[in-house]
């Protein structure tokens, strides 16, 4: 047993309009009401954040960000930054989603950068790492695990990090249907815990949630939420529609 309240997160990517996103927020925070026991965040796209943050200003469920970059303001087309996610009620933000690695040449050090405005306007920031397909037959998972977590956090104090949140997304389980299985993900699970215990100390370790993301459903929740390491998951398509994502938030424990 530990002292980690589960924190189930979805990433809505670029899905929803605004009145989509309110509607589903609050359907949502409906359906998940009585349930205190775990944390649960959404991430609409920025355009919904303000509004869907009043639809939901009377739950439990949290906002975050999908994103965010490092300066705090000036002339960069097309960003936002952090104090501006603070502003419209956010509490979390993703970084370094392989989407964003994928497509948007995000880096190890720019993903570094963003968690340190993260940190600095006070955003839980939820670092995500992953190996791909071809990097886990040639068996260097954890090598790849290892650089992107040292690069990833480079230079952050044990206080910086109180309220950093990591999630183990394997690139090939993200929307494929493809899940790790609870033994994988509880292998990685472990590996990045004990990496944060020899950085860190077994205190900040033992209290930092990691959180499993890549083809999350209702029926493979309970069995991944059943390893000790796995403290919640970030949910893509699967938290697109309210009941399917409430009954994750349901998980059975
Ligand atoms: P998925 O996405 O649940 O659709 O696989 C997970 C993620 O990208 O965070």
């Amino acid at each position: 047993m530990n002292d980690r309240k589960p924190l189930i997160a979805g990433n809505w990517k670029m899905f929803k309009t605004c009145s989509e996103a309110i509607a589903t927020a609050k359907q949502l925070a409906h359906l998940i009401r009585k349930n205190q026991a775990v944390d649960v965040m959404i991430a609409p796209p920025f355009i919904a954040l303000e509004k869907v943050s009043e639809a939901i200003k009377d739950s439990h469920l949290s906002l975050g960000g999908q994103n965010l970059f490092w300066q705090s303001e000036g002339a960069y087309t097309g960003e936002i930054s952090a104090n501006m996610l603070t502003s419209v009620g956010c509490e979390y933000v993703i970084i370094g989603h392989s989407e964003r690695r994928q497509y948007f040449g995000e880096s190890d050090a720019t993903v570094n950068r963003k968690i340190r405005a993260a940190v600095d306007h006070h955003l839980k920031p939820i670092l995500c790492i992953g190996e791909s397909e071809k990097e886990r037959e040639s068996k260097d998972t954890f090598s790849v695990l290892d650089k992107q977590m040292k690069t990833g956090l480079k230079g952050f104090s044990l206080d910086d990090l109180t309220s950093l949140i990591i999630a183990y997304e394997p690139v090939w389980a993200i929307g494929t249907g493809k899940t790790a299985t609870a033994d994988q993900a509880q292998e990685v699970h472990r590996f990045l815990r004990s990496m944060l215990a020899t950085s860190y100390g077994n205190t900040l370790a033992n209290s930092i949630r990691i959180l499993y993301g890549g083809s999350v459903k209702p029926d493979n929740i309970s069995e991944l939420m059943a390893m000790a390491d796995v403290d919640g998951a970030l949910v893509g398509g699967a938290s697109l529609d309210p009941e399917t994502f409430s009954n994750i938030v349901h998980f059975e424990k």
